[in-house]
């Protein structure tokens, strides 16, 4: 392939969890395109989880800051970029908690620095062409009750400082298409769960806790609900709004897989029990209630019918086809 057929996108936080899901995907599916991934590589970014593509020339990694207005620039210009998938963020709701500073920065400051110099660049660069994909989570809903599902015209209520910050970022590339006409579209998803996970999250936290035969954390009464997708099911819902969704829309993506907490950790310990007997006992011995998180949504569910209806999207695994591949990936990595 001739470098002028080359299409060349800035992928952000590619050394994260699903960052490094999607490239690899992405770079596998679409031969004519190029990947410049810009990572700053914070205790959250690992760039093991980008072994399988080192070798690849199609994908150049930097190590730098989503903040950092000249690089940004320089990112454009020298890499003619033609389009951005927008990951990186601070994502963590706990450390938001204890440290909110860093996810304003990041994830509002971060996202505009990003979008403005993308609206420069493209100023004088292929404007209409050219796509602003945001990646974003179901957090911004606030919380559910017992009923009801998040659509793409429920209300922005975040409760978390994380949840604002992401908020606040839609509402910034919300705006970049209203006001300027860029080419920017927002992707609301639900959790996800599958390899490279970073450990502090909930799955790899239940897995790694069975396995070093310590007490599994369930904050509360473990009845919190969140809609659990597979990742992989995620990047392709990402690839197709990425290529076919309209300027200026939403679209939520979720597996229709509500599952509380503890009925997780119940699932992987059954999957661990199978896989990696214990001697004595099950795993479900060592679950623990502990204290409660701080303004702890109680639900959140997704209602996925508009990615369905207008792009054809539909997630492939299952819940249980996704824990029984997400434990094993975990053992094979011998996560503790
Ligand atoms: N994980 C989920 O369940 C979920 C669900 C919905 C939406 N999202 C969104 O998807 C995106 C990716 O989530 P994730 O779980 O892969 O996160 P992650 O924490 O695993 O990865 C984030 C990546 O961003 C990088 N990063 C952080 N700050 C940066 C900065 N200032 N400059 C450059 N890079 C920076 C980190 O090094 C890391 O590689 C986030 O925007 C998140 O809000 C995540």
């Amino acid at each position: 392939m001739s470098e002028q057929a080359i299409k060349t996108i800035l992928i952000t936080g590619g050394a994260g969890f699903i960052g490094s899901n999607f490239i690899p995907y992405f770079l596998a599916k679409y031969p004519d395109y190029r990947v410049v991934n810009l990572d700053n590589l914070t205790y959250a970014g690992n760039m093991e989880n980008l072994k399988e593509i080192a070798d690849s020339p199609r994908h150049i990694f930097i190590r730098g800051d989503i903040c950092d207005r000249p690089l940004l620039k320089d990112i454009f210009m020298r890499y003619e970029i033609k389009g951005v998938i927008h990951f990186a963020a601070e994502s963590h709701v706990d450390n938001s908690i204890e440290k909110p500073d860093i996810f304003i920065h990041t994830n509002i400051v971060g996202t505009f620095n990003l979008i403005e110099a993308a609206r420069n660049y493209w100023f004088n660069n292929g404007y209409e062409e050219s796509r602003f994909h945001h990646i974003s989570t179901d957090e911004v809903y606030g919380s559910l009750g017992k009923e009801g599902l998040f659509s793409e015209s429920s209300p922005y209520a975040p409760n978390s400082p994380y949840s604002a910050s992401k908020a606040s970022s839609d509402m910034i590339v919300r705006s970049y298409f209203h006001t300027y006409k860029l080419n920017a579209i927002i992707t609301n998803c639900s959790n996800n769960y599958g390899a490279k996970q970073h450990q502090e999250k909930l799955m790899p936290t239940i897995i790694r806790s069975a396995l070093s035969n310590k007490p599994i954390p369930i904050y509360g009464d473990g009845k919190n609900i969140r809609d659990w997708l597979y990742v992989t099911d995620h990047c392709e819902g990402i690839d197709l709004a990425f290529h076919k969704a309209q300027a200026g829309e939403t679209y939520n993506i979720g597996g229709k897989n509500e599952k509380e907490n503890l009925e997780i950790a119940i699932k992987i310990c059954e999957l661990l029990d199978i896989s990696r007997p214990k001697s004595s006992g099950s795993y479900k011995d060592q679950i623990s209630f502990v204290k409660d998180r701080a303004g702890h949504d109680r639900r959140y569910a997704i209602d996925a019918t508009k990615i369905k209806t207008k792009l054809g999207w539909k997630a492939k695994e299952t819940f249980e086809s996704g824990m029984i591949k997400t434990v094993k990936w975990y053992l094979e990595k011998r996560f503790i």
